[in-house]
């Protein structure tokens, strides 16, 4: 006698939810996808109880005739694929057609719908059998009530229901992002949670993210054969405990995939502190048949043809937007037409750029989004006096003005060094008001970049010193000195044992010639120590390039003269990523006219 029998169809269905249905999110998902799916330009979502006693869903879509909605709730019964050939380029949401079977499974299901071959609506009851007439203008409404109510063992899984509404709403915010065009509400036990009206990606973003995030987001926009990638991504003075605002989405479906967040991770590395983490909003688009999204029912995983391919243009395309230099981010301020962006799918698009290069033509983006994104703030930008000419300047800071300090748009960005503060600060004025500078930052940052593209040509240059700069040193330092007598040179210092205690500089690093010499080598000599391998320079290249940045740097209560100063500040404006030093902190802030107005209450 046989023992294998195959499982009743209600059975298969309750399994199969068990890993689309995993808690009301995740049929609000489902309910989602399928809505936009169905070409909805807005959607309504009500909530009670954390979705757990009902999810009711309407849409403007297109509707589902009387004759399918009984196949609606079947399983593995779909109007989006016919074939392999669809399934390996499909561009819906769905395909499956298994989610409203599985959710249909475990729930009590409610589908009203009205389509337009229709005089009027049909609806249908998961635990009924017959298409009734019924009132409904246009489009579709779903209702789920009840969750698990014939699977109690799931039921105790559930959270609180303000954990649940959480997750609910973080769902919602994901398609909202990916779908500015769509207005979406929310409401939860009654009450209005959301209110998004369709509206452009910057302004979408801001509404979803929120408006710290925003003054610190660089837009990106690249480009390599099939391969775009878009979106915002925020500089290192804004990062997260968490990863929270990591919104990744494939040819626009939210994705968690380690590739792309290990890529994202290390386009942020050399910037951003171990323990903290990038937040950004990233549109991969890639050819549909360059990616599997039928690996895992809830479709949050994918797999990737090229996988090596992705990760590297994600990794350089993230790289280079953290790192354009300011001076190409400020060069197109008079000359940007204010464009409208629109969806889809272009609609992440500030301003196309060629290849991977993102000089000039991101420098516009950022405006362009600049404009976008802080429309009302724009106003008051927009009505920022010239900068004062000399002459109404106090005469001790006037020395440092020259005419190109005003508009006449030549002026550098980081305008002209008026004063120091207490040996620690760099005051300059440019056209929209003060910039304040922390010197050391500063220049650690621009000795780090400048160590790292004269390593990438081979060993730095050595400046010998005429006079050997002796020091004592403990047999430990001894040890190091000679064990690593390589990497040393690699990274540019001549060093060699000139007693059993002492060590002989003899040369240094040419961009470091200026610091002191002293503390650099035995701080370098401690980072060696601590990790005897012998292809440290490779492995740990920056780690050691950061170590020699911050002690070649300026130290603060040095007194600079305003010539030295605006080499500074002419410095860091061409400086890849000089707007943060290595520890993810700004090296310059902006105060502008109205700020300081603000302060003074002027103009009121
Ligand atoms: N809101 C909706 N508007 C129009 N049609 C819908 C809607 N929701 C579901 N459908 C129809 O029901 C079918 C089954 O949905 P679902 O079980 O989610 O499977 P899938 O989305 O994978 O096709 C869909 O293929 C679609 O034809
Ligand atoms: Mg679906």
């Amino acid at each position: 006698m046989g023992i294998i029998k195959p499982l009743p169809d209600l059975l298969i269905s309750q399994i199969a939810a068990g890993e689309v249905v995993e808690r009301p999110a995740s049929v609000l998902k489902e309910l989602l996808e399928n809505s936009l799916d169905a070409g909805a330009t807005k959607i309504d979502v009500q909530l009670e109880e954390g979705g757990v006693r009902l999810i009711r869903i309407a849409d403007d879509g297109a509707g589902i005739g009387p004759e399918d909605l009984p196949l609606a709730l079947a399983r593995h019964a779909t109007s989006k694929i016919a074939s392999l050939d669809d399934l390996e380029r499909v561009a819906s949401y769905g395909f499956r057609g298994e989610a409203l079977a599985s959710i249909a499974s475990v729930a009590r299901v409610t589908l009203t719908s009205k389509h337009a071959s229709q005089a009027h609506a049909w609806r249908l009851r998961s635990d009924g059998t017959t298409v009734e007439p019924a009132a409904l203008a246009a489009g579709t409404v779903i209702e789920v009530a009840d969750l698990y109510f014939n699977t109690p063992a799931r039921r105790k899984f559930l959270k609180t229901e303000a954990t649940e509404f959480a997750h609910c709403d973080e769902v919602l915010r994901r398609m909202a992002l990916a779908r500015p065009d769509v207005t979406f509400t929310l409401s939860h036990n009654g009450s209005a949670k959301r209110r998004l009206a369709s509206a452009d990606f910057a302004r979408r973003a801001r509404e979803i993210i929120g408006e710290e995030f925003f003054p610190h987001a660089r837009p990106l926009d690249a480009g390599a054969g099939p391969l775009r990638l878009s979106g915002l991504a925020a500089l290192p003075a804004y990062s997260r405990a968490g990863r929270d605002e990591q919104y990744f989405f494939v040819n626009g479906r939210f994705v968690r995939d380690k590739l792309l967040t290990h890529a994202a991770r290390q386009a942020w590395a050399d910037i951003l502190h171990g323990a903290r983490h990038p937040a950004y909003v990233l549109f991969l688009e890639l050819d549909p048949a360059g990616v599997d999204v039928n690996v895992h029912p809830a479709k949050t995983e994918v797999r990737f043809r090229d996988a090596r391919g992705i990760h590297q243009f994600v990794f350089h395309a993230l790289q280079r937007t953290l790192a354009t230099p300011l001076s190409s981010a400020a060069s197109a301020v008079e000359e940007t037409p204010a464009a409208a962006p629109a969806y889809p799918p272009s609609a992440f698009s500030y301003a196309r750029q060629s290849g991977l290069g993102v000089e000039e033509p991101a420098a516009r983006a950022y405006l362009e989004f600049a404009r976008a994104a802080f429309a009302d703030a724009a106003d008051s930008a927009d009505a920022v006096s010239p900068a004062p000419s000399a002459g109404d300047t106090a005469p001790g800071f006037a020395r440092g003005i020259t005419s190109g300090a005003t508009n006449d748009g030549g002026a550098p960005l980081l305008g002209y060094a008026v004063a120091q503060l207490h040996g620690v600060y760099i005051l300059a004025q440019n056209a929209g008001g003060l910039v304040l500078v922390d010197m050391h930052a500063a220049h650690e940052r621009i000795l780090y970049e400048k160590l790292k593209t004269s390593l990438d040509a081979g060993p730095p240059a050595t400046q010998a010193l005429l006079v050997p700069l002796l020091l004592a040193a403990s047999e430990a330092e001894m040890a190091t000195a000679s064990e690593q007598a390589e990497a040393l040179a690699q990274l540019g210092f001549a060093i060699a044992a000139a007693g059993p205690r002492e060590l002989a500089v003899r040369g240094l690093p040419a961009l470091l010639a200026g610091g002191n010499a002293v503390e650099l080598v035995r701080s370098l000599l401690r980072d060696l120590a601590e990790h005897p391998a012998s292809r440290v320079v490779e492995t740990r290249r920056n780690e050691l390039l950061a170590t020699m940045a911050c002690h070649g740097a300026v130290r603060a209560h040095r007194q600079l003269a305003l010539p030295e100063m605006n080499a500074l500040l002419r410095q860091m404006e061409e400086t890849e990523r000089a707007d943060q030093c290595n520890h993810g902190r700004p090296t310059w802030v902006q105060l502008s006219m109205t700020e300081l107005d603000r302060l003074f209450m002027r103009g009121r």
